[in-house]
């Protein structure tokens, strides 16, 4: 196509109005777009604003930090078993040692947790598992009482002549009826006949074995005076001395048992309390430590 002067003139004049043009549009769209942002700049701050006071308000109305602490970390560590009675004594300077009674709980426990009572003393419980579930109540007596309590297999079976796999599943069982009597989670065991071997301690994990070093023979002889002269004069710093809550003797020489013990400068504790430490499991002990020194 070709273009005369007039069109260049036109082209010129039209490229002028169009630059015109264009530098309006360029004006227009400028001032539109600080106008758009400004007005988005105004629109924001009140916003900012809203939010900024509604925050506090939202903190204070919600107690929920607490709430999210409580359930974020995996609840405050489960409480440990009801713990040994905790005496109080240091038995690593003071001379002590340990009531245990076996094979109940029979129709004497009741009477032993009163005379204990009366005497102030803290023993530790041996119960077969077939006799705590038939007496629920005296299981959970003797926990609230603040007596140590382990079991003494199911049905007072001589657990080396079981399979391991066995005479743990009894004592498991034992476990079970004393927890679901007392609460108390039974981690002592005590063989019966004082029959263990180390093939049976490890089959029965997370079970310490408790013996004992005197035994007052109370299950032979059913006589006050020598159950008690065994229990007084058998008896070291750290003894753990045998008796049975399913001999009427036995809680008929109990007065005489303490006192001749305290006599002796002896502190009576649980089996727990004879040591400074928590019971490991897997281990076997007849006696705790022979520290102690009797009291004046
Ligand atoms: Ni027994």
């Amino acid at each position: 196509m070709r273009l005369g002067s007039g069109s260049v003139l036109k082209v010129t004049l039209g490229s002028r109005a169009a630059r015109w043009h264009a530098w309006r549009a360029s004006v227009a769209l400028a001032v539109g777009v600080l106008s758009l942002g400004l007005v988005s700049f105004m629109a924001l701050l009140p916003a900012e604003g809203v939010e900024e006071e509604s925050a506090p308000e939202e903190t204070v109305a919600l107690p929920a930090p607490i709430d999210v602490e409580k359930d974020e970390p995996p609840e405050p560590s489960p409480e440990p078993p009801p713990p040994p009675t905790g005496s109080g004594v240091d038995c690593s300077v003071v001379a002590c040692v340990a009531l245990t009674f076996d094979d109940g709980p029979s129709a004497h426990t009741g009477a032993l947790l009163d005379r204990l009572e009366e005497l102030g003393v803290k023993a530790t419980f041996f119960d077969t598992g077939a006799n705590a579930r038939a007496r629920p109540d005296t299981v959970r007596r003797q926990v609230e009482d603040g007596h140590l309590v382990g079991g003494h297999s199911w049905n007072h079976a001589d657990m080396r002549k079981q399979t391991p796999a066995t005479a743990c599943s009894d004592a498991s069982r034992t476990a079970d009826a004393i927890r679901e009597a007392s609460g108390l989670d039974a981690s002592l065991l005590r063989p019966p006949y004082g029959s263990w071997n180390t093939g049976i301690l490890r089959a029965c994990r997370g079970k310490t074995f408790v013996l004992w070093d005197v035994d007052t023979m109370d299950w032979s002889t059913h006589d006050v005076t020598k159950i008690t002269d065994h229990a007084v004069n058998d008896s070291k710093p750290g003894s753990i001395i045998l008796m049975h809550d399913t001999v009427a003797e036995t809680i008929d020489a109990l007065p005489a048992v303490v006192s001749g013990l305290r006599q002796k400068g002896y502190e009576l504790v649980t089996v727990a309390d004879l040591f400074n430490t928590p019971l490991a499991p897997g281990q076997a002990i007849y006696s705790g430590p022979r520290t102690g020194v009797p009291s004046p």
